[in-house]
């Protein structure tokens, strides 16, 4: 895996773009104004960075972020991201998003929306429990005592295994939460929703998560 693709180049997908150059990947960045108004960020970036359609994007990626308003995840390239491993960033913020009755049910979760909108592509949530500037702020070197973990959950054992290294050349350890549907135990509300914590504590964390239904 050489160049990671971002369809979304906010707070967070810019962040990780700064993580993802810094550990030597490419990074084509995408967002919905179109590429020049990218041009700020890529220079930033440097000569591993360059700004694309989202389209490019997803097709340039070896392994692609999603990571815009969850409201517009429809508009997320399909055919460009067959077969590739997809992370997942986004959270349901109703007051942002609007109402997603299936959300609200809690019949599925975020990550199982994404992923029914690209079946062919290999979803795995991540990095949506952490504030933007912690990304860079807590990044630590594998094996630091009391480093902070980040909670992976997917269908695919082997994409989940692709993002954990990832994570853990960003900085992170990796809790895995299981599956895909499992990801409502990280989700906003939930003890480990934002504060820094440790594989130990997260764990504790996923444990205690309830749903909406039960607060
Ligand atoms: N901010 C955080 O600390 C944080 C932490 C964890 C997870 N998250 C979640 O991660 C997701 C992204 O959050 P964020 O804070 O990075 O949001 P953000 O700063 O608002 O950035 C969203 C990005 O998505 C782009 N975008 C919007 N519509 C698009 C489309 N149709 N196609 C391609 N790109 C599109 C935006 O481009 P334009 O600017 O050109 O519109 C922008 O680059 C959200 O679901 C959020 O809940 C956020």
């Amino acid at each position: 895996m050489t160049t990671i693709g971002f369809i979304g180049a906010g707070h967070i997908g810019g962040q990780l773009a700064r993580l993802a150059v810094a550990q030597g990947y490419d990074a084509v960045l995408s967002n919905s104004r179109g590429p020049e108004s990218l041009a700020a960020l890529i220079e930033e970036l440097g000569p591993r960075a360059r700004a694309a359609t989202a389209e490019q994007a997803a097709q340039a990626g070896d392994l692609v972020v999603v990571t815009v308003p969850l409201k517009v995840y429809r508009s997320v390239p399909v055919a460009p991201l067959a077969g590739k491993v997809v992370i997942d960033t986004n959270n349901y913020y109703p007051h942002r998003d609007g109402h997603i009755p299936e959300l609200d049910a809690e019949s599925t979760t975020t990550a199982e929306l994404l992923q029914a909108h690209l079946p062919s592509s290999k979803v795995v949530k991540a990095f949506n429990h952490i504030q933007a500037a912690h990304l860079t702020a807590h990044a630590q070197a594998s094996g630091t005592p009391q480093r902070r973990a980040l909670v992976i959950a997917g269908d695919d054992a082997a994409a989940k295994a692709t993002v954990a290294r990832l994570i853990d050349q960003f900085g992170f350890d990796t809790v895995d939460a299981g599956a895909l549907r499992e990801g409502w135990r990280i989700q906003r509300d939930t003890p480990g929703y934002g504060p820094r914590r440790t594989a130990e504590e997260l764990r504790r964390d996923l444990a205690a998560a309830k749903r909406y239904r039960d607060l």
